[in-house]
């Protein structure tokens, strides 16, 4: 076992964990985290995407263990205040989602996009978001709420 101190969603955890425990499975399963979720544990689906330090990751191809010391941020930990992230703003409104599962993914892979591109094209949109999967085929509307969302304060 190894110990490992984290930040989520700002708040601090420590755990001993087995080395080989992913960090989608100390997310949801030891931190009680479901807003995590987990699609294929293969690094397909991207439904399991979460911030480190800032940029995203699908948090089942990551070890526990090698979040030790770093900042994990979720969907839980975006709203602020009782409001919501400006990328979750434009989900609803653009009605970005059907079952939702691949939400969370789709949600926090366009906060590292706009960070890294404020105002994407469609094709930068479509490109960025390619490692995340949606099962319901909602890409079209996914698209519209990245565009909604572009421009928005995403850090
Ligand atoms: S659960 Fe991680 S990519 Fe599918
Ligand atoms: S909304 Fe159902 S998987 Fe994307």
């Amino acid at each position: 076992m190894r110990r490992i101190k984290v930040t989520v969603d700002g708040k601090t955890h420590e755990h001993e964990v087995e080395p080989r425990l992913l960090l989608i499975h100390y997310l949801r399963e030891v931190l009680g985290i479901g807003g995590a979720h987990s699609g294929c544990d293969t690094s397909n689906c991207g439904a399991c995407t979460i911030l480190m330090n800032g940029e995203s990751v699908k948090s089942c191809t990551v070890l526990a263990v090698q979040a030790d010391g770093e900042d994990i941020m979720t969907v839980q930990g975006l709203a602020k205040n009782g409001e919501w992230h400006p990328v979750q703003t434009a989900f609803h409104e653009a009605h970005g989602l059907q079952c939702g599962y691949c939400t969370p993914g789709m949600i926090m892979a366009t906060i590292s996009l706009l960070k890294e591109k404020p105002n994407p094209s469609e094709e930068e949109i479509r490109e960025g978001l390619e490692g995340n999967l949606c099962r319901c085929t909602g890409y079209e509307n996914i698209v519209k709420a990245v565009k909604q969302a572009a421009g928005s304060p995403v850090s």
